[in-house]
């Protein structure tokens, strides 16, 4: 058995985003496309001035920091005290709070509105956590969160995992849980969306991208500054590794030319709906 399949993915999630250096990374190189998605994420959370917001899975904070450019009264929760040291400094007027996005310490119907940027893929029960939104929106409130877009979709996020599938370790294995792009897909989604007791979903997606000047850049971006392609990417025997390294190199030089520097997509869905 190797590192990645030591732990269960609950645990995998909690602890990989404690880490000081996995949060910074994170802030600092994929969160560049996390960034693009925000404008969207907050307009289809359709808030008033003076709302009461909720951003779950606030990381280093950019929801919670458009949401009060929005005019919204924002609470920011995260369970890493690494990413709300992050949130901290950038959106200082948010009221920051340690916690689960599965068991959330608020009161039922306090939030007119709830985001969660890219947190869902990293919820062992994404149903819980769609069921704890619901109980702390009122009635009429929009929940708005984003995934990466999966399937078909030309995206950075595929050349790195579609590399690991073809040329990892196949012992290297993540414990089980949900798919990291389950909840953009209708079939998935939307049944869950109406059993926690919501309707008029959209969605919506967002052409989000990377600048980058290494063609190999987004192997280290998942690297450093993720959980779940970190788990695979560093328990990679070497030669497997390397062999991951080129077959990325090789997919953005011919997706996207020669010479740097490169812009390759990773395309984000936006998912909105309102509490019934
Ligand atoms: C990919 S980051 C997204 C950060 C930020 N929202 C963004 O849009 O860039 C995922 C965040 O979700 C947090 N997270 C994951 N599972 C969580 C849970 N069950 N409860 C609270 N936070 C969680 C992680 O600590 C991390 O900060």
């Amino acid at each position: 058995m190797t590192q990645s399949q030591d732990k269960n993915f609950a645990s995998m999630e909690r602890d990989g985003w404690a880490d000081a250096d996995t949060a910074q990374h994170y802030a600092r190189f994929f969160a560049k496309a996390a960034e693009q998605c925000v404008p969207e994420l907050v307009k289809q959370a359709r808030i008033a001035p003076g709302a009461e917001v909720l951003d779950a899975c606030c990381g280093h904070g950019i929801v919670a920091e458009g949401l009060v450019a929005a005019g919204a009264r924002v609470t920011a929760l995260d369970f890493s005290d690494a990413m709300l040291d992050l949130a901290r400094a950038r959106a200082p007027q948010a009221t920051l709070v340690h916690g689960d996005a599965t068991a959330l310490p608020f009161e039922t119907g306090q939030f007119s509105a709830v985001t969660n940027g890219f947190g869902m893929p990293h919820i062992p029960e994404p149903p819980k956590a769609l069921a704890e939104a619901r109980r702390v929106l009122r009635k009429g409130g929009r929940l708005s969160y984003s995934v990466w877009q999966g399937e078909g979709a030309q995206s950075a996020m595929a050349y790195v995992f579609e590399a690991i599938g073809e040329h990892g370790d196949p012992s290297v294995r993540m414990p089980p849980a949900p798919g990291p792009h389950d909840y953009c897909i209708p079939d998935i989604a939307l049944p869950a969306l109406e059993a926690a007791g919501f309707e008029d979903v959209e969605m919506h997606i967002v052409a989000s991208e990377w600048q980058i000047a290494d063609p190999d850049a987004p192997v280290d971006i998942f690297r450093n500054g993720t959980v779940r392609g970190a788990a695979l990417l560093h328990a990679q025997p070497k030669r497997n590794a390397v062999a991951i390294r080129k077959s990325v190199v090789d997919k953005v030089l011919a997706e996207h030319g020669n010479s740097g520097p490169w812009t390759v997509p990773i395309p984000a869905v936006i998912v909105s709906a309102t509490a019934i």
